[in-house]
């Protein structure tokens, strides 16, 4: 009976929206049951009273649902453009912070003066010289790294044997990299987290609520001989600038490991386990940003593995967490940042500390960073060094791999925990971010 009303209220009438808005409300109220049916029917009657009285325009009704529609496709495409890079945006002539990457007021840098952001909060970090590793100085040397882990999970070295020349040449390669026409770069843009190359913006572009103003190449190094050929061939000495640079960071890690193994005092027997263990370069890209207040290049996060080596251009922008607050690492010519990893901090049994980081972007000046992230191979279990695990000093963290990073991180319903806390025997630590996929 109820449905006959429906068909002969239906059929005669064109105006549809005045039926199937009050059925989906009432559907929304009272899924599934007879109710619905009848609170549908019910605001029908009502909504056609209102149109034959005049109170409802329906032309106005559906202006309003063809202008959503209009809008939602604009929206649509405004996100492909965003999927483009920020370098293609700032081509575009943007002189706003576009809304997609304004992040919420408490999340927001503070920057003291718009365009400057070398302030107060500026940390020297402790600053290694690495020389002193090969001279009977050796033990004044561990003791600093030591000191270095434990208290800011940051350091920087120098007199590291890289050659200044590689150095340079990897940086000036990445600005040529980038400052190629979009058409080149797309040539690597890839979402599958494995893939030898990937060109890409923001931090987790598929998972990311507000986008960050950075634009990235991240080259898989292991093993260099079979991801070489997926790697870009323009810049035509791209490759041979990258693979010098590689094999340096690949030694320096070595030795740095080497170093803190004996300043945790465990066995060397793990160092071969590094020989053919994982090694991600991301090549960061953060050009100048029209307001920088309202946006980071990236947001809090800690490093996946056992250590990151991180290479900055002389402009400013790396943000660590010390004491509770954002300071400001002023680069050093010459020097590399070194960091703990998420991996680190398991095998150390939380005496090294992965500390959270972030990137500021400024008005002026673009910047360009190459972060080299190192772990042991992608199979491996990471677990706690046996030395280190005593019942004065019990097991702080489950063990893990790379499979549970990765359903981890795709996972929603733990999306915004950090990657660490999830592996923590006992959660006490802040839960916001999450870790870099290596
Ligand atoms: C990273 C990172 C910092 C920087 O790539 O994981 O933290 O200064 N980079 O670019
Ligand atoms: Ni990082």
């Amino acid at each position: 009976m109820l449905s006959l009303v429906w068909v002969f209220l239906l059929f005669p009438h064109p105006l549809f929206l005045l039926y199937i808005y009050p059925l989906s409300f009432a559907t929304s109220i009272a899924p599934h049951t007879n109710l619905s049916l009848s609170l549908s029917f019910s605001f029908s009657l009502l909504f056609t009273s209102l149109f034959f009285m005049g109170a409802i325009d329906v032309s106005v009704i559906a202006k309003t649902e063809g202008e959503s529609m209009v809008k939602r496709e604009e929206e649509r495409m405004r996100e492909a453009e965003y999927l483009k890079g920020v370098r293609h945006l700032c081509d575009t002539g943007v002189t706003k912070v576009p809304s997609r990457y304004i992040l919420p007021a408490p999340e927001r840098p503070h920057i003291v003066r718009c365009g400057d952001i070398s302030s107060s909060h500026n940390l020297k970090l402790p600053i290694i010289d690495l020389s002193l590793l090969h001279t009977p100085k050796r033990a004044v040397a561990l003791e600093a790294l030591s000191m270095a882990c434990k208290e800011y999970g940051f350091f920087q070295v120098v007199n590291h044997g890289i050659p200044s020349e590689v150095i340079k040449d990897m940086i000036d390669v990445s600005k040529r990299f980038f400052g190629m026409p979009y058409d080149e770069r797309e040539k690597y843009m890839s979402s599958d987290l494995r893939s030898p190359v990937r060109y890409g913006t923001s931090f987790n572009q598929i998972k990311d609520r507000v986008f960050c103003w950075r634009d990235f190449l991240k080259l898989n190094c292991q093993p260099l001989e079979s991801v070489l050929p997926f790697w870009p061939s323009s810049p035509a000495d791209m490759r041979d600038k990258t693979i010098a640079y590689a094999n340096g960071m690949k030694s320096l890690f070595k030795e740095l490991m080497s170093a803190i193994l004996e300043s945790l005092g465990v066995s060397k027997k793990v160092l071969s386990e590094f020989d053919d263990g994982s090694h991600l370069m991301v090549v960061n890209c953060f050009p100048p940003c029209p307001e920088p207040n309202l946006t980071l290049g990236m947001p809090p996060h800690s490093d996946y593995g056992f250590l990151t080596l991180l290479l900055q251009d002389q402009v400013a922008g790396l943000q660590v967490q010390y004491k509770d607050e954002w300071v400001t690492i002023e680069p050093v010519p010459g020097a590399f940042v070194v960091n703990i990893g998420d991996h680190l901090e398991i095998f150390s049994n939380g005496i090294y500390k992965s500390i959270l980081h972030r990137v500021l972007v400024n008005s002026l000046q673009n910047r360009i960073s190459i972060a080299s992230l190192h772990s042991m191979p992608i199979e491996k279990v990471i677990s706690t060094a046996a030395e280190l695990v005593s019942e004065s000093s019990p097991k702080r963290y489950m063990d893990t791999d790379f499979a549970t990073f990765l359903n981890y991180i795709s996972s929603t319903e733990t999306k915004k925990k950090n990657f660490l806390e999830s592996r923590k025997l006992t959660c006490t630590r802040d839960q916001t971010t999450e870790g870099q996929l290596c």
